[in-house]
């Protein structure tokens, strides 16, 4: 992961480079960084943790240069310190690095008997050397082209010279990179959203790629060197959404805005008038899909299983899932006749963009559903579906996930009209219910002082269980993987029928378990498998739906009973309170909720 920011200015640039890290720190929070350059000296300011500790041990406001870098990191090579902290700088060259260099052992033994002394334990030291040997027998872009070769692995990098002080050089190999351009200066930065409060002209960088940012003039080359043009592309900004507004976290506001959120989704896809769903230019023929793999990581992942139940239920499609770090290296059979559908939020996931790459470059179908319409996935993929959730800034994705269901839900239903694999009037009633889910997820928000209250056990306990079966296993997978990244508390997602295979042996007298029971069809072996973990002593929090017939069982320790709606669309209601779950548990925890240790929102390392 880590962010990149560079400027290229007529005036002092410490001021905007700091605003721009503060966007950044989604992409690591481990320690932070700046140099610029003036007076013939490269300035490098750098500390552990976060931007704010940046601030606070340096005075920034008077550190000179109209031109300089600064990174946010996420630590892969060497600890979080500021001795690792980026930028890291010879006499000469200074480097922002985004990546992993993978042969950076090799280089650095070559460059230490060369005789350039090394200072920190991370890989991105080598390509400060490697430029500072290539500049004494090259002219700047030949140095360039030159180190770049020299490189294994996958970067975005952002570097600056004492000796040539009017200019950024930026490069592109695996990780995203964007120019952008604004009045009297231009800039680097890890993605658009670093830069869309400086300007919406924006140039990506591709693979291979890189190039030479000025005050007043960017240059762009291939990997060979030779000059290239590149297309600059208008962006569509909404500042005022990035706010907290009167919320403690990002996380709170993002799990009330869900109703709004899924309404926009509904708006942008589903025609109430004629009871249709409209997807638009869809590229290919009913005859030419058979089958289809949903691709995604994390709670994304968690969306290509739910979706999974629902693409058999509504079509007959042969359908397979993957986690994408696994789909990238296995050796997969492609079909012709297969969709690949991938799924992230930030779109900029390493491994799902690899999965992706991997499919284009055996010219596979490839649709990408995510929530950054300008991210790398969605620019790769032949097809894609936004999610239209706006942007969402806490490390821990929930109004995301619902969106990615949602839009995953219509692809199902539409494709199962589409082939006649669903009665017309189910397509249409499915169609009808739709239209309530924004209010249904509304009252499922009002739920808040019976979680809070909730929540301390979890807090006190050893570890927790996550049980559902259907349409409510990913959830229970959610759920747990919401509660341990952000309370730090071991949470274990299980298909409640799996229980009596082993994790049985880990329910112990007083474990939390939270059981997963609307009334669907599975809901009386649920609660089969409810009994059997409170027979063992499990305190059991019963989160079902509403009904005028009571739950029969004895020693339940809380039920949580949401809204009603048809089975399929249970799911979204069933997710809201195990995101407040985890959020009262983080909270009375004192845990940085928006950004949990260890993570970062847009994970773009492998
Ligand atoms: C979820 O809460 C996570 N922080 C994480 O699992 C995330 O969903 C995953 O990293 C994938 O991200 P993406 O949707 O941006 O691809």
């Amino acid at each position: 992961m880590c962010g990149i920011i560079g400027i290229s200015s007529n005036k002092p640039v410490s001021a905007n480079i700091i605003n721009s890290l503060k966007k950044l720190e989604y992409r690591g929070y481990d320690s932070a960084g700046i140099a610029t350059l003036s007076d013939g000296t490269i300035n490098e300011v750098k500390s552990k943790g976060r931007v704010d500790n940046l601030e606070n041990n340096f005075d920034l406001k008077n550190l000179r240069g109209n031109i300089g870098i600064g990174h946010v990191r996420w630590a892969t090579h060497g600890i979080p310190n500021s001795l690792n902290a980026h930028p890291h700088s010879s006499h000469n060259v200074s480097v922002v690095h985004n990546g992993i260099i993978e042969n950076s052992t090799i280089l650095k033994k070559h460059l230490i008997n060369k005789g350039h002394d090394f200072k920190s334990q991370t890989d991105t030291e080598v390509i400060v050397h490697l430029i500072t040997e290539n500049l004494k027998t090259s002219e700047l872009e030949e140095a360039i082209t030159k180190t770049l070769k020299q490189l294994d692995g996958s970067f975005a990098l952002g570097i600056v010279f004492r000796d040539i002080p009017d200019l950024i050089v930026g490069a592109r190999r695996g990780s995203p990179l964007a120019v952008g351009y604004g009045p009297n200066e231009n800039y680097l930065g890890s993605d658009s959203y670093a830069l869309k409060s400086m300007t919406n002209k924006i140039t990506y960088l591709d693979d291979g790629e890189f190039c030479v940012v000025k005050k007043d003039q960017v240059l762009f080359f291939n990997e060979n060197g030779k000059k290239i043009n590149k297309k600059i592309l208008k962006l569509s900004s909404n500042e005022s959404n990035y706010d907290k507004g009167d919320f403690k976290h990002f996380m709170a506001k993002e799990i009330e805005e869900q109703p709004t959120t899924i309404k926009t989704g509904i708006k942008e896809y589903v025609d109430n008038v004629n009871k249709d769903i409209n997807i638009f230019n869809f590229p290919w023929k009913n005859e030419d899909i058979k089958s289809i793999t949903l691709i995604g990581c994390g709670t994304a992942y968690h969306s290509c299983l739910m979706a999974k139940y629902w693409f058999e239920e509504l079509t007959n499609l042969d359908v397979s899932i993957d986690i994408a770090s696994e789909f990238r290296y296995r050796k997969n059979r492609f079909k012709k006749d297969s969709l690949y559908v991938f799924v992230s939020q930030s779109g900029e996931t390493a491994d799902t963009f690899a999965a992706l790459d991997l499919c284009n470059k055996n010219n596979m179908k490839t649709c990408a559903i995510v929530n950054v319409i300008e991210s790398s996935i969605a620019r790769d993929s032949n097809f894609v579906l936004p999610i239209h959730c706006g942007p969402e800034i806490g490390v821990a994705s929930t109004k995301a996930f619902l969106g990615q269901i949602l839009v995953l839900y219509i692809l199902a239903l539409k494709l199962g009209s589409l082939r006649n694999e669903i009665e017309i009037k189910d397509y249409q009633e499915k169609i009808k219910d739709l239209k309530d889910l924004p209010g249904l997820i509304e009252k499922t928000l009002q739920h808040d002082n019976d979680i809070q209250a909730i929540s301390s056990t979890f807090n006190e306990a050893k570890g927790s269980m996550f049980l559902g079966r259907g349409y409510s296993y990913p959830i229970a997978l959610e759920g747990a993987l919401k509660l341990k990244e952000l309370s730090y508390i071991h949470a274990e997602g299980y298909p409640a029928g799996e229980m009596k295979h082993g994790p049985l042996a880990l329910i112990e007298e007083g474990m939390p378990v939270v059981v997963l029971a609307p009334r669907d069809s599975y809901y009386k072996k649920t609660i089969s498998n409810m009994q059997e973990v409170i027979a063992r002593g499990a305190k059991v929090l019963l989160i079902t739906n509403k009904s005028k017939d009571n739950v029969v069982s004895e020693n339940i320790w809380e039920t949580i009973e949401v809204e009603n709606t048809n089975d399929d669309l249970l799911p979204f209601l069933l997710t809201i309170p195990l995101q407040k779950l985890a959020y009262y548990s983080a909270l009375k925890k004192g845990y940085d909720i928006d950004k949990p240790r260890n993570l970062a929102k847009s994970v773009t390392v492998e």
